[in-house]
């Protein structure tokens, strides 16, 4: 007799995506430490953290050394503080009806899109784009709903892989194959492409129709230009029966050490006569230890009005990177899309290389760091993302250095 472990774990492809690329670029580095490494592969941000954020989260630093303003565990939920402003800048500003209680504070929206399938049920089918954000897949992996990786397709059993290519626009098509569990992201990670609040609409049709679940990731949200793109998923009619979002502050605040994001889970969301809300709350008050009374500080000071001038220059310094990477690729004769609401890029390889093959072939020639379109599913293969996370000054570089391959 012997404890066992969950076999769930060994049917997962290696390790984690933006870990095996970590590990890939220190060998290298080791190998060739005198060439000069831009990263433009994991999305994580270059510039400072605000100074009206940085005000904040210094007076709350000072309040907790004093016995009157000291606090400790936080609410499970979040603080009243928080969530208040982010029902009424982020939903209530914008139409949508999103209550503080139906949000829920986090460390992030990575942790929240791996753990709420918790709440679901071990035998619902999930549907994903693809290319996908590899933690939607892996979390349900971990979790037993699907079947073991093949090699030869590079899908896991019993997963709906719904195509995300050149030929529609790089959006998902409705699937013909019911699925319990739907997940979305826009603006897209990784392609960089939006979708219309027409279009989104269809998938919250298509889920109250079949009784679906959408898991909808709006982490880049910041990021979208264009009119007629929604920035939440309850700009939809119907979206509150049927629809999970999941915020981040990562990329819309320089958040990715801070750690601080939120989802939304209305009232009306139900299922087996259970509240969906309720059983997050529930899953919270036992699992998680509540998100830092400063970092949630400095998350009310985003939404202040020198706070969000201040944010909203730095996310325009990053779409001015995204221009110049983008229009600089397709001027080079690259098939460059996304970019144009979102902080990704994601070209074609050159000659259909093989995008493992791209990233190594870039790295060894040009010291430029992005992230294998094939990584994040099987139709990304022969794509090839990069950021415009880098400061501006790097991703003129960079951009010179792909040029000369
Ligand atoms: C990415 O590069 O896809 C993101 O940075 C990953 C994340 O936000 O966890």
């Amino acid at each position: 007799m012997h404890f066992t472990i969950n076999k769930n774990y060994t049917k997962l492809q290696g390790s984690y995506l933006f870990a095996a690329i970590g590990k890939k670029i220190a060998r290298f580095q080791e190998e060739n430490p005198d060439v000069e490494i831009i990263r433009l592969g994991i999305g994580d941000v270059t510039q400072p953290i605000a100074p009206a954020i940085l005000t904040a989260m210094h007076k709350a630093v000072d309040e907790m050394g004093h016995a009157e303003t000291f606090r400790g565990y936080a609410p499970e939920q979040g603080y009243e503080f928080l969530r208040d402003v982010i029902a009424e800048k982020d939903f209530r500003e914008r139409g949508c009806d999103i209550s503080a209680d139906e949000i829920f504070i986090s460390d992030g929206a990575k942790c929240d899109s791996g753990n709420l399938q918790e709440i679901l049920g071990p035998g619902n089918t999930i549907a994903v784009c693809d290319p996908v954000y590899p933690v939607y897949v892996d979390a349900n992996v971990m979790a037993g709903r699907t079947g073991s990786f093949d090699m030869a397709t590079g899908k896991f059993g019993g997963v709906v892989y719904m195509p995300c290519l050149e030929g529609n626009g790089f959006l998902p098509e409705l699937p013909a194959e019911r699925a319990d569990i739907i997940y979305l992201c826009f603006p897209n990670n990784p392609t960089g492409e939006a979708i219309t609040k027409a279009e989104l609409q269809k998938w919250v049709d298509h889920a109250n129709q079949n009784g679906s679940l959408i898991i909808f990731d709006a982490a880049y949200e910041a990021y979208i230009r264009e009119e007629g793109i929604p920035h939440s998923i309850y700009e939809c009619e119907g979206a509150r029966t049927c629809a999970i979002e999941m915020r981040s502050f990562s990329k819309k605040a320089g958040f990715t050490g801070v750690r601080l994001g939120f989802s939304v889970i209305p009232k009306e969301l139900r299922a087996d006569g259970e509240s969906l809300n309720a059983l997050w709350l529930r899953r919270q008050g036992t699992k998680y230890n509540g998100t830092p009374y400063i970092v949630q500080r400095a998350g009310e000071a985003v939404y202040s009005e020198e706070g969000s001038v201040q944010v909203a220059a730095q996310i325009d310094r990053y779409m001015e990177n995204a221009a110049l990477i983008r229009n600089g690729l397709i001027d080079a004769g690259y098939q460059a899309f996304g970019g144009v609401n979102s902080p990704y890029i994601w070209m074609k390889t050159p000659h259909g290389m093989p995008s493992w093959e791209f990233f190594d072939f870039l790295l060894t020639h040009a010291g430029v760091v992005g992230t294998p379109g094939a990584g994040f599913g099987p139709s990304g293969e022969g794509y090839f993302r990069l950021t415009a996370f880098g400061t501006y000054e790097n991703s003129i570089k960079a951009l010179e250095k792909i040029r000369k391959i």
